[in-house]
């Protein structure tokens, strides 16, 4: 288990281009492409942020957090297939660039 844990400088060095960018930029994800990718996530998911059918609202959120929901179910430690679908074929940059997108969204009636 412990073989996996990466150095403290290694994580470092890994979250170091992102801080930058978000330092630069206030954003994490790039906004068009997570607009361009949304147009799947929005024929479940109510852009509005309305909840229907039990498909939660997803806009609004931290980009942090809409990225650990997303990596929970891409390693299937969150149940739901269609979901878990969905995250295995995004990269770490769409799904960034979905948080990032989602997230600047705010409820309207
Ligand atoms: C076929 C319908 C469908 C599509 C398409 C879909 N989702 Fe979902 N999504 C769901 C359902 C249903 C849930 C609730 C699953 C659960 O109970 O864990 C969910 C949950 C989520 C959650 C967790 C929300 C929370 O507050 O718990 C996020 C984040 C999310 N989806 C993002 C996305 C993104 C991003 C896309 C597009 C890449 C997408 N979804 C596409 C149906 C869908």
């Amino acid at each position: 288990m412990s073989k996996s844990r990466r150095s403290p400088a290694l994580a470092l060095l890994a979250v170091l281009p992102t801080a930058l960018w978000l330092s630069a930029t206030g954003r994490a994800g790039d906004l068009a492409l997570g607009e361009y990718l949304s147009a799947e996530c929005v024929t479940c998911h109510q852009i509005s942020g309305r909840q229907v059918a039990g498909i939660p609202a997803i806009i609004g959120l931290p980009e942090d957090a809409f990225v650990a929901m997303m990596e929970s179910y891409r390693r299937r430690e969150r149940e739901n297939q269609v979901m878990q679908a969905m995250a295995v074929r995004l990269s770490s940059e769409e799904v960034a660039a979905l948080a990032t997108y989602f997230g600047s969204l705010k409820p309207r009636e």
